[in-house]
């Protein structure tokens, strides 16, 4: 009995994380629906789809450290998901840009990589999120050792600064919304980093 209450409780709170991470697209959608995309639509989708990805990011990362160092280890159980939420919030900031912003201009979009230094570090942000995500899946992070699967998405922590430096590149005037993100992800990788530190000076 308490086992089956158990596994209510579990896919509930599963069904409710899930629920908290489709909610902006949700909205956005809906905005969409109802003419609310502003005046400039296309910017507005792309830029509500990147900070949202960037927001996933950061809590993928938060996530990590809540259930190490804050007794809750059983937020781990919901990491994956919200990374690839992370991803798919990305992907289609990535989509929007290629599909609605250019229509598929190559030519356009290559030069655009090659002459704006935000849009560079987006791609290569975006180039190191897919291997994560496609290692997220269990039947390929089987054939990883612990160890070497660790390595590669310790690159989360680069990915989210690599995400911030973008938006950093992009604000013309307002630099507040960057900078809380590069401080939120410095205290976050400072915060992984730190345990480290003391052990290696304590051993
Ligand atoms: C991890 C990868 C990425 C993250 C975290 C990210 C995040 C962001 C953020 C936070 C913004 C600003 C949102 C705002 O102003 O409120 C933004 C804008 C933008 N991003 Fe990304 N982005 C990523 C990858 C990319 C890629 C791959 C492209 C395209 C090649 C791209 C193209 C753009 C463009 C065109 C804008 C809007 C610029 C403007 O309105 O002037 N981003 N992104």
């Amino acid at each position: 009995m308490a086992q089956a209450r158990r596994a209510v409780w579990l896919r509930l709170e599963s069904a409710f994380v899930w629920l908290l991470c489709a909610a902006p697209l949700a909205l956005i959608l809906w905005w969409g629906f109802t003419g609310d995309l502003t005046a400039n639509p296309v910017e507005f989708v792309l830029r509500e789809l990147g900070v949202w990805g960037l927001r996933f990011l950061c809590l993928t990362l938060a996530v990590t450290l809540l259930a190490r160092y804050a007794g809750m280890p059983r937020l781990m159980r919901f990491r994956r998901r919200i990374g690839l939420w992370a991803f798919a919030y990305v992907t289609l900031h990535l989509l929007t840009y290629v599909a609605v912003a250019h229509e598929f201009d190559w030519a356009e979009i290559a030069t655009d990589i090659a002459k704006r230094p935000y849009i560079t570090i987006g791609m290569g942000a975006f180039a190191l999120l897919v291997p994560l995500a496609v290692t997220s899946a269990n039947a390929v992070r089987r054939k990883m050792t612990p160890r070497a699967w660790r390595r590669l998405h310790r690159s989360v922590y680069l990915i989210a600064a690599m995400g911030v430096v973008h938006y950093f590149l992009l604000v013309k005037a307002d630099t507040s919304s960057p900078l809380l993100y590069g401080g939120i992800v410095a205290v976050l990788l400072a915060a992984r980093l730190l345990p480290r530190f003391t052990r290696s000076r304590t051993a």
